[in-house]
């Protein structure tokens, strides 16, 4: 991948969030002046290797560990600042530099206390069969507060803590109120405790809460070259993933100067993020799932428990239909292909490449529930490929297999791969020659 001829870039999951965008990030960050996060919210858990070091980020952008780079956390992130606060004192106390190289944008909303207790109530009322399988971190109940409005929170509204305490106050009635009717619940929230709480973690923040869209306003006058930070994954998507297990944001590229505050024309670049396999996590609709042996073969040599919730992951074969289909909703340019040691060892690999559905084959993902949950995945069979990629420095090294899978998976999504990940490492990255289309 040429570095320096990328224009702004944003960094896209094209799968169902995991896919190693934090690694991809951390990988980019040195040729970028701002790393900038702008959806999601402690939902999402990006993991950094770097040789003994092992940081996983959830609202902090994955550039923080590079300490020349500017770090911004834009308006379309919702923000747990007890999750926050942590975070950044968990970095520091690694000696990781968290001064005014992090800005948080006083846009963001708040992600309350009683955002968290709703998404646990809410998902147990749904019950085993019907629940969404969130991370419990209140990222739909705060969305939802952000779009109604008139009980939603956001950063700068701390700054003026009387009126603070009293719409906390306001709202918190209201919503024991419904927990207790709703869901039975008989344990209210103290509006007290929960805005001086709130008041202490606003008062450590101040030094990096700021208008961040006028940050990234100058710094693209001055030049400067912007890296934005996906969180989530393609078909997490609110309008175009596995609805209704979904997370509540926009995940596909379209979203980026939205929930950031630039204009589209302002960024050139988007890199997909795929992992030689599938994962997903909580529930939902998983065509090439594989609940069986290679699944847990996958799972164990992948390492594949979550960042966040530490949930086993659920593994399956690459489903090159669906890629395609994320590909295509953010116009990716160049794909990061992550995790290809994982899937070494198996005399045989599958891609799925495309969906029959009652006897059809399908032109596109589809949109309901009742048709992704009958799919019958198509696959190919590809010979696997087996031994230690420590030590290979470049995709010509590797073995024939691998790159025979690389050169298939490039053919099925129609977009270059000009990174490949073989270890979770820093530097157990290959780079690609885009010139050649193959390795
Ligand atoms: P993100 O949410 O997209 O940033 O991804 P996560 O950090 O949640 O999950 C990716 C996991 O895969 C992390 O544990 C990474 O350390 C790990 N990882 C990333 N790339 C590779 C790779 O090429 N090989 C292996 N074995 N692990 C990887
Ligand atoms: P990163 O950025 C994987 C999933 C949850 C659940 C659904 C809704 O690390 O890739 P939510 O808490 O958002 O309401 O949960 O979305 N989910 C993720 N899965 N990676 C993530 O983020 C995710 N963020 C949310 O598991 O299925
Ligand atoms: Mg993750």
């Amino acid at each position: 991948m040429d570095f320096q001829s990328l224009g702004n870039t944003s960094v896209i999951g094209l799968q169902w969030g995991d896919e190693g965008k934090g690694k991809v990030v951390d990988l980019l960050t040195e040729h970028f002046d701002l790393v900038v996060r702008y959806a999601g919210g402690a939902n999402a858990g990006h993991t950094v290797r770097i040789g003994a070091e092992e940081f996983a980020l959830h609202l902090i952008p994955s550039g923080i560990l590079r300490p020349n780079v500017l770090n911004v956390v834009g308006p379309g992130v919702v923000l747990d600042l007890e999750i926050l606060s942590a975070e950044i004192e968990g970095l520091k106390a690694r000696s990781i530099k968290v001064e005014n190289n992090l800005q948080i944008s006083n846009r963001s909303h708040l992600v309350m206390p009683y955002h968290k207790k709703q998404d646990r109530l809410a998902e147990a009322n749904l019950g085993a069969d019907r629940k969404i399988g969130t991370t419990f971190k209140g990222i739909g109940p705060c969305q939802a507060d952000k779009m109604m409005r008139s009980a939603a929170l956001r950063m700068h509204d701390l700054y003026h803590p009387e009126t603070f305490r009293r719409r906390v106050a306001e709202i918190l009635a209201d919503r024991n109120k419904l927990f207790a009717t709703v869901y039975g619940d008989n344990e209210p929230l103290d509006a007290e405790q929960m805005a001086s709480d709130y008041l202490r973690y606003a008062e450590m923040l101040s030094q990096h809460v700021t208008d961040t869209t006028l940050t990234l306003h100058d710094a693209m006058s001055r030049g400067d070259r912007m890296l934005f930070e996906g969180a989530q994954g393609s078909l997490l998507d609110i309008h175009h993933g596995t609805f209704p297990y979904v997370t509540s944001s926009t995940c596909v590229s379209g979203g980026a100067a939205a929930a950031a505050g630039v204009a589209p024309s302002a960024i050139q670049n988007y890199i997909g993020v795929v992992k030689a396999y599938a994962t997903r996590v909580g529930g939902g609709p998983f065509p090439t799932e594989l609940e069986d042996p290679t699944g847990d073969k996958i799972r164990e040599r992948g390492r594949e428990y979550g960042t966040t919730t530490g949930r086993p992951r659920r593994c399956g074969w690459f489903d090159a239909f669906a890629a395609r289909y994320c590909a295509s909703l953010s116009g990716i340019t160049q794909l990061a292909v992550m995790h290809l040691d994982t899937l070494g060892t198996f005399q045989e690999v599958n891609i799925c490449t495309g969906y029959r559905y009652r006897g059809e084959t399908l032109r596109i993902f589809p949109a309901e529930l009742e048709v992704l949950n009958e799919v019958e995945p198509l696959y190919e069979t590809l010979p696997g490929w087996s031994g230690d990629f420590t030590g290979i420095e470049s995709c010509e090294q590797l073995p024939e297999g691998a790159r025979r899978y690389l050169d298939r998976l490039e053919e099925l999504l129609e977009v270059p791969i000009t990174l490949v990940s073989v270890g979770p490492d820093r530097l157990a990255t290959l780079h690609r020659d885009t010139s050649v289309m193959s390795c």
